[in-house]
């Protein structure tokens, strides 16, 4: 028999401890894996565990919240992402939950994967555990809206990056770029890209910047992304820094936005679920048409280009409705320039 938890948790200590799980995962890059922390309370509604989960291969947070913990019958747990009911790299979490003898689960969202959507939530009531399902799945699902995106579409999550003057300008007439942000904004790049399973860029970009796309992070050991380059009718160049680090050449089809939807199923078919696009011109106007852009972050340089060197979308800005709208969501100062995060908003 599970003994019922104390009637003492009610909605405002659920929503406090799910805003702590969420806490918990604010520093992981678990990627491809969810961001998901758990919180262990007692029947006095004391804490008695936090965990969050680091990454693949690594276990889970709800195991993690278990470990070490003698007897826990009675307890609740709150978990940011409902549980997971399969066998991937670590056993189901549903399973250490049952046996562990919690008698409560506060779940902060379902799980999008097709391989969990509900079936962790089924188990874990069958073995008669009381369920809550949260109402903060909003504020979950923002915590990780590159795994929750990827998982409902199948297709990866979109960031483009583009990195411009203030008067909007990505590089000069004869094609150099760097740089155009200081040193501290090109880091916050880095931390960008390591959160992105791979990086992608044009055969323009790769010819003109010969760039290595890793993050070289003080002290970060996590995955390096895989670097994509879109190539189109031109021959690649013979020697480049990328091709050290295998990168995935995948045929694109020019500037027009068609073949992008392809693009993106070649990218899932190699397992990636997240891509940030980091140029160029061609490249951002290409996505932008598609409207493949999940997420939109534009560093902007405190320089002035003037005249005409390469504006950061390709194509012909002929009348103001072309313009395409955004719903801004972060502006911040970084270093000597400016971030600004913004979702596409659709046209005007
Ligand atoms: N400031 C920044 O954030 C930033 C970032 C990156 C690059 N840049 C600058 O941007 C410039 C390069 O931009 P770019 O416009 O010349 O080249 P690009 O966008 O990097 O590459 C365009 C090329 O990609 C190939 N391609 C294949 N499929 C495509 C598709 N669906 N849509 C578009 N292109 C496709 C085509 O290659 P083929 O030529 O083989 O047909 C096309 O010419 C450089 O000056 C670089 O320094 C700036």
């Amino acid at each position: 028999m599970r003994r019922a938890v104390d009637n003492q948790l009610d909605g405002s200590d659920v929503d406090e401890l799910m805003r702590r799980g969420l806490q918990a995962t604010a520093t992981t890059l678990p990627h491809p894996n969810p961001r998901v922390g758990a919180v262990i309370v007692n029947p006095q509604g004391e804490v008695v565990a936090v965990a969050a989960h680091k990454g693949p291969g690594t276990p889970h947070a709800e195991r993690l919240a278990l470990e070490g913990l003698d007897d826990v019958s009675g307890h609740a747990m709150v978990v940011t992402l409902e549980p997971c009911n399969h066998h991937g790299r670590t056993p189901p979490c549903t399973d250490a939950i049952i046996e562990a003898g919690i008698s409560r689960v506060i779940v902060g969202s379902r799980d999008p994967d097709p391989l969990v959507r509900g079936a962790g939530i089924e188990r874990l009531r069958n073995a008669g555990i009381d369920v809550v399902e949260s109402s903060l799945s909003n504020l979950v699902e923002a915590n990780d809206p590159v795994y929750f995106a990827n998982r409902r579409a199948g297709t990866p999550f979109v960031t483009l990056k583009l990195a411009m003057t203030l008067d909007g300008q990505i590089a000069a007439a004869d094609g150099t770029s760097q740089w155009i942000t200081g040193p501290q904004a090109r880091s916050d790049a880095q931390t960008i890209r390591a959160a992105h399973d791979a990086v992608l860029i044009g055969a323009g970009t790769l010819r003109c910047d010969d760039p290595r796309l890793t993050v070289r992070l003080e002290g970060y050991d996590g995955p390096q992304p895989r670097p994509v380059i879109l190539k189109g009718h031109s021959q690649l160049p013979p020697k480049a820094r990328l091709y050290e680090r295998n990168p995935l050449v995948i045929e694109g089809t020019g500037v027009s936005g068609t073949g992008v939807d392809e693009v993106l199923d070649q990218l899932a078919d190699a397992g990636i679920r997240s891509v940030l696009i980091e140029g160029g011109a061609r490249i951002a106007r290409s996505f932008l048409e598609a409207g493949a852009v999940d997420e939109l972050v534009l560093y902007i340089g405190a320089k002035l280009a003037g005249g005409t060197g390469r504006p950061a979308i390709d194509g012909r800005f002929a009348t103001i409705t072309d313009a395409i709208a955004l719903e801004i969501t972060d502006v911040r100062t970084i270093g000597s320039d400016v971030r600004i995060t913004a979702h596409i908003g659709g046209r005007n």
